[in-house]
């Protein structure tokens, strides 16, 4: 029999979202984190430049929020930047006081002074950081004051499936509201129920659905998807970032080479070693990186070549060891040595910047349903987001949701009786090679069609595609048992439609998407977010539920 476990708040994903919300939450409630993997295995980990905020004399508030304002190209919501950035320097220093290990500068009195590196689009040195291994730091800090928290329970290797609403479940005498989710135990392959007074969803975000991303394997958008198979409106999902320099070398799968190398100092290169950056936005190197990757894309497109090249060997080795230690060192295992020649970079996918809709407090459209961190849509990016300011969302986000769970926490419970996952009608699958299949489809025709440059023909390719996919996916869900890479498969399917849906409604390139039938900016269409409302009614489409 399929365990049960009851909790106040139950947050699926341990990111910097998810873990920087338990320790704001585990004084007062009970709280379980589940994680798909092993602790450790989101975008998090892996952030390299930092976080932003306004920590320096020289800078100010309204610097950092006509900044964000301007990357995300007229369509972000002036409240909530405001929002995140008034609350930066507030959450800067509570990851001081938990330990963080940010890189400071000594002064000769022996003072220390948070040093501060700089991203494309900042117009002042703003990001706060642990040499290039930021989320790592991060993770490594927060994990540890949670694993010591009498009320946080960690569930590693288990797959949240589907979100458990009362409307799902039959009851419609209240507002619909969420009440757990059911999980798969990816050790005992049952699917066991969690319920809580409130569900919290910080999936990180949807990168993966490309075939080649800067993110770990689990960006499969698994938030994004069950929110919107439970009944939430999404929003401006054709906004997905690309970063400009990704590792180029056969064996280095994923591997992100820091904007902050840009920020102090490093040149973009041509093969026969021409600048190229001023050619296309007189901020050269730390333009936003929707003008960086489309510019690195066009070129690479013009010369034929497989990419292009990064350097920041005229600094000193010293400079270069201390700063980008990580960087430095993974280089080298490739036989690179980034203090004598140029690295070999490529862009790739990177960043959601739309997702599920939230107001400031992290609310989504269902009751005790939120989403915080790259799943969420607050408002904050826009069309494009600038470096550094996704963690700073999780960690201001996390605030915020904690505060208002917090506060509702004496409201009278539903407590309802919950369906048990019925497997009695599927079967085990005799043909497993059908999702590889389909993943390395998926992941291709997105590449290929819903890239850094899009047109009506390629969009309209893919949306075939897609629909076709979620045709066989589901009828495959319907019929075999469910297994890890049948629901993120099925999720990233999800995700890749609203991608392709969100792009063929904008008639215009804005930020992050560019379009090569519309390719200017449509002004009357500014500050019109892309959202897409759910049509199907919120209840799960496979009758594995019975009561
Ligand atoms: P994640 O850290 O991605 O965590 C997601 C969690 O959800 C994981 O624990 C995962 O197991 C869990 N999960 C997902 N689906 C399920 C499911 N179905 N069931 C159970 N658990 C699930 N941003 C910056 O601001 N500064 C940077 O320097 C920076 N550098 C980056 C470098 C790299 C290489 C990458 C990939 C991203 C970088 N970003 C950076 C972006 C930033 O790291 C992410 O946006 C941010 O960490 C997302 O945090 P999160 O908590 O929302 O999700
Ligand atoms: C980087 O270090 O280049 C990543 C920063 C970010 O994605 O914000």
């Amino acid at each position: 029999m399929p365990k049960t476990h009851q909790h106040d708040t139950l947050i699926i994903g341990g990111g910097a979202a998810g873990l920087s919300l338990a320790l704001r939450l585990a004084d007062n409630c009970r709280v379980a984190i589940i994680t798909k993997g092993p602790s450790k295995d989101g975008s998090t980990y892996f952030a390299q430049g930092g976080v932003s905020a306004v920590l320096s004399e020289a800078d100010s508030f309204a610097s950092h929020i006509n900044d964000t304002l301007n990357v995300g190209g007229g369509l972000s919501d002036i409240n909530t930047i405001r929002f995140t950035v008034e609350n930066g320097p507030e959450n800067i220093r509570w990851m001081q006081e938990l330990g963080v290990p940010f890189s400071s500068d000594i002064f000769s009195s022996g003072k220390r002074r948070l040093h501060l590196t700089r991203e494309g689009g900042h117009s002042h040195r703003r990001v706060v950081h642990a040499a290039d291994a930021t989320g790592k730091a991060m993770s490594d800090t927060l994990e540890n004051h949670a694993r010591q928290h009498h009320n946080i329970e960690f569930y590693e290797h288990h797959l949240a499936v589907d979100l458990i609403t009362t409307e799902k479940q039959g009851y419609n005498d209240i507002e619909n509201t969420c009440i757990g989710a059911y999980v798969f135990n990816k050790k005992t392959r049952l699917v066991e129920t969690f319920s809580a007074r409130s569900v919290v969803l910080a999936t990180g975000g949807a990168s993966k659905v490309y075939l080649y991303t800067s993110n770990p394997d689990g960006s499969t958008g698994d938030g994004i998807a069950m929110a919107w198979r439970a009944g939430c409106s999404v929003s401006n999902m054709e906004f997905n970032q690309f970063h400009p320099t990704c590792l180029y070398h056969p064996e280095a799968k994923s591997f992100l080479i820091s904007e902050a190398v840009r920020g102090e100092g490093g040149k973009l290169l041509l093969p026969d070693g021409q600048p190229f950056m001023q050619k296309f936005d007189q901020r050269g190197e730390l333009a936003p990186r929707d003008i960086v990757a489309r510019a690195i894309d066009h070129e690479m497109k013009r010369l034929g070549v497989p990419c292009i090249y990064l350097d920041i060997s005229h600094r000193s080795a010293a400079f270069i060891a201390s700063h980008f230690p990580t960087i430095y060192q993974r280089c080298k295992q490739y036989g690179i040595d980034i203090t004598k020649e140029p690295i070999p970079v490529v862009p790739a996918a990177h960043y959601t910047c739309g997702g599920v809709n939230t107001n400031l407090n992290g609310r989504t459209e269902i009751s005790h349903l939120y989403a915080i961190g790259e799943t969420a849509h607050t408002g904050l990016h826009g069309s494009n987001r600038m470096a550094s300011n996704s963690l700073l969302e999780c960690l201001v986000f996390a605030q915020s949701a904690a505060r208002d769970i917090i506060s509702r926490l004496s409201e009278p419970s539903h407590n309802r009786e919950i369906s048990n996952w019925d497997e009695s009608r599927v079967t085990d699958s005799d043909e497993d090679v059908v999702i590889s299949h389909n993943w390395d489809e998926l992941r291709r025709f997105m590449w290929d069609y819903v890239g850094i440059v899009r047109t009506n023909k390629r969009l309209e390719r893919a949306m075939h595609r897609a629909s076709l996919l979620q045709q066989e996916i589901d009828e495959y869900y319907s019929n075999f048992r469910i297994s890890n890479d049948l629901i993120e498969l099925r999720n990233l399917t999800v995700v890749a439609e609203l991608i392709i849906r969100s792009a063929m409604k904008r008639k215009e390139s804005r930020g992050l998407h560019f379009s090569l039938d519309y390719p200017a900016v449509d002004d009357s269409t500014a500050s019109e977010n892309t959202v897409l409302k759910p049509q199907h009614k919120s209840v799960t489409e496979k009758i594995k539920i019975i009561k």
